[in-house]
């Protein structure tokens, strides 16, 4: 996996619109390159440069969203790479992170005067890098979540706090704490009862990382659909927490496939697939999951006529949980913003979702999915 996700130099701009979304990492050694590209896979795209000099001159005409520069990074040290990267006015307003085995009390001060903007001390864990590297590309958009309402601005902080740190219980297969996922998703019920979430959701919709993204919106239209059909509590927790976790396999999926434009190759749509096996993998040791949980994981991508996956379920094989589930996921994907589209408007995703998608959703769910829609946009 790991060399698929680290790309040599400029490779990883080798589509136009990757540019935003691709982290440089530079550093002399192969393993340390090798371990950057696994932990952001599905996140980032990495162009991994063993050399300063080499990567300052790719780099200044191809910003990247963040750099990676290691102490030992060749030929003349850490300190002196980033040096010769601020000195360049393309380069200049790009974070950089540095990274060190030297933990001394004066790290923090030295990171600044060199120029960096964050430091990792080695080893670091998976989830660390994600949130230094995620924290310094979504600084602005997480910036504007201090105007949302408190309660939405909480579900933004403790949603994305829980989604970056999965990272490590999925990289050391331990269990999930459940309490802690119902912690995070405990200011969304508060949200969704109120008209409040729109501005939530618009709030998150800037986010870089797209699995949280779509994670968040179908935890959130999940829960309030389940709100306007009177659930309660309980069931509104398992809809909110189905929701956030209900794609967590994708952190296995490299970028290169997770984010691909257009369609899929087989072997690249059989990767793409094998998201709820994974996912249903990591939920499975978890103590004190909801079976509601598992269904929504587990059978988002079933369609009534059968021909879902990953096992074909057929009508009445799917409850009313899966139903609504797959309603949603189809609705978010249609409405979510990708690098490669713009977001649909949810009138012409509901349109076509009742006017083509008959013999995959519930059609009854459906209607009540797009009354409920309908009625809180003109709310
Ligand atoms: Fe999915
Ligand atoms: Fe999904």
């Amino acid at each position: 996996m790991a060399e698929e996700s680290v790309t040599a130099g400029l490779a990883a701009y080798e589509r136009k619109e990757s540019r935003k979304v691709v982290v440089a990492a530079i550093d002399g050694s192969a393993s340390h390159r090798e371990q950057v590209g696994t932990a952001l896979t599905s996140f980032y795209r990495v162009a991994a440069f063993e050399d300063g000099d080499l990567a300052v001159s790719e780099l200044i005409r191809m910003p990247p969203c963040v750099i990676l520069v290691d102490e030992t990074a060749p030929p003349y040290g850490g300190a002196r790479v980033i040096e010769r990267l601020r000195k360049m006015p393309a380069l200049a307003g790009v974070p950089i992170i540095y990274t060190t085995r030297n933990d001394r009390v004066t790290l923090a001060h030295d990171v600044r005067q060199m120029g960096a903007d964050a430091f990792l001390i080695r080893p670091y864990r998976r989830s660390a890098l994600i949130r230094s590297v995620s924290r310094l590309v979504n600084k602005s958009t997480e910036a504007k979540w201090e105007r949302l309402a408190p309660e939405s601005r909480e579900c933004l902080r403790k949603t994305v706090d829980l989604y970056n740190g999965i990272s490590d219980v999925i990289d050391k297969d331990e269990p999930i704490s459940y309490g802690d996922v119902k912690r995070a998703c405990e200011p969304l019920l508060a949200v969704v009862q109120t008209s409040t979430y729109k501005s939530m959701l618009a709030g998150v919709r800037d986010h870089d990382n797209y699995s949280y993204v779509h994670s968040m919106r179908v935890a959130t239209f999940l829960s309030v659909f389940g709100h306007a059909i009177g659930l309660k509590d309980g069931d509104l927790m398992v809809l909110a927490t189905g929701g956030l976790l209900h794609d967590l396999g994708k952190m296995q999926i490299a970028h290169e496939v997770l984010n691909k434009p257009g369609k899929l190759e087989p072997e690249e749509l059989e990767i793409m697939r094998s998201h709820v096996i994974r996912t249903l993998d990591v939920l499975d040791g978890c103590p004190d999951l909801p079976k509601g949980v598992m269904t929504i994981a587990g059978q988002h991508h079933e369609k009534l006529d059968g021909t879902g996956y990953p096992c074909g379920l057929k009508g009445s094989q799917l409850n009313e949980l899966a139903r609504m589930a797959s309603i949603v996921d189809v609705f978010s994907a249609l409405t979510d913003r990708r690098v490669y589209k713009p977001p649909m408007p949810p009138e012409e995703a509901l349109g076509i979702m009742t006017a083509g998608m008959g013999n995959h959703l519930d059609r009854d769910l459906l209607a009540r999915f797009r009354d409920v829609l309908l009625s809180a946009s003109s709310a």
